[in-house]
């Protein structure tokens, strides 16, 4: 079964909105794992304005599921996951004024930089995961760089999925079919929510992990996080 990992970095962002430490963030990584998450995802940025480097330390020891930090891969970020020692590091190629990340690498220009700097995360005993689009020539150069996996961007199958489902979603079995033909396992994030996952789920082969921030924590404001925790497992169910 895909395994859900819920990003608070949204929970962040609104306690930096006031300053002091409401809605406290080491609280909701417990709570996401009390309600069923099997993973908490982190993407500091460079300008700490969600999640702060301390947040990720903090985070660390109270992790009974597993721990992906997502970013770029600068010398701060790589200090950073070369002491916390998370189980998975997902790397995005954001410029650090990206609002969220909106694209995949291009894995044929930054093949050498991505060798070392997975090499690096290799060496702490890291699993890495790269954020990539459905194009195949960054699948298939993604194997190069010897990521463990890829993390596909579904922003495009997202917006695709409100006019055309079957549409929607070609590409990213294609994309996940070659990934897995090169021996490379498949995430997927950005933009999924209630309505797109299951039939994502359904339809990618080899699903393994799932982060969703967004939409979920946004749902939450609603049906609470424990029911929506529930909510989004029971859309990655058989
Ligand atoms: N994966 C990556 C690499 C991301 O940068 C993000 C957003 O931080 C997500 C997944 C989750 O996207 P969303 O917040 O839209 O669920």
């Amino acid at each position: 079964m895909t395994r859900l990992s819920v990003n608070i970095n949204k929970i962040a962002t609104l306690r930096n909105a006031r300053g002091g430490n409401i809605p406290n963030v080491l609280e909701a990584a417990i709570n996401c794992q009390k309600f069923g998450a099997q993973g908490i995802t982190v993407h500091p940025r460079p300008d700490e304005r969600h999640i702060r480097c301390s947040d990720v330390r903090e985070i660390r020891p109270i992790i009974t599921t597993e721990f992906n930090i997502e970013g770029y891969p600068s010398p701060k970020f790589l200090e950073l996951v070369a002491e916390v020692k998370p189980h998975q590091v997902t790397l995005v190629p954001d410029p650090p004024d990206a609002i969220t990340s909106n694209s995949g690498w291009d894995t044929k220009t930054h093949l050498s930089f991505l060798k070392d700097v997975i090499a690096e995360l290799k060496s702490y005993g890291i699993r890495t995961s790269i954020f990539v689009d459905t194009n195949l020539q960054n699948i298939e150069y993604s194997v190069e760089t010897k990521t463990d996996r890829i993390e596909l961007y579904t922003e495009p199958y997202a917006t695709m999925f409100e006019k055309d489902p079957s549409v929607a979603i070609a590409p990213f079995r294609k994309a996940a079919e070659r990934a897995l033909e090169l021996g490379m396992g498949i995430n997927a994030g950005h933009d999924l929510n209630l309505e797109n996952l299951r039939y994502f789920a359904q339809n990618i082969p080899g699903l393994l992990e799932v982060s969703i921030g967004h939409a979920l924590i946004s749902d939450a404001l609603y049906y609470g996080l424990e029911n929506t925790i529930q909510m989004y497992l029971r859309e990655l169910r058989p």
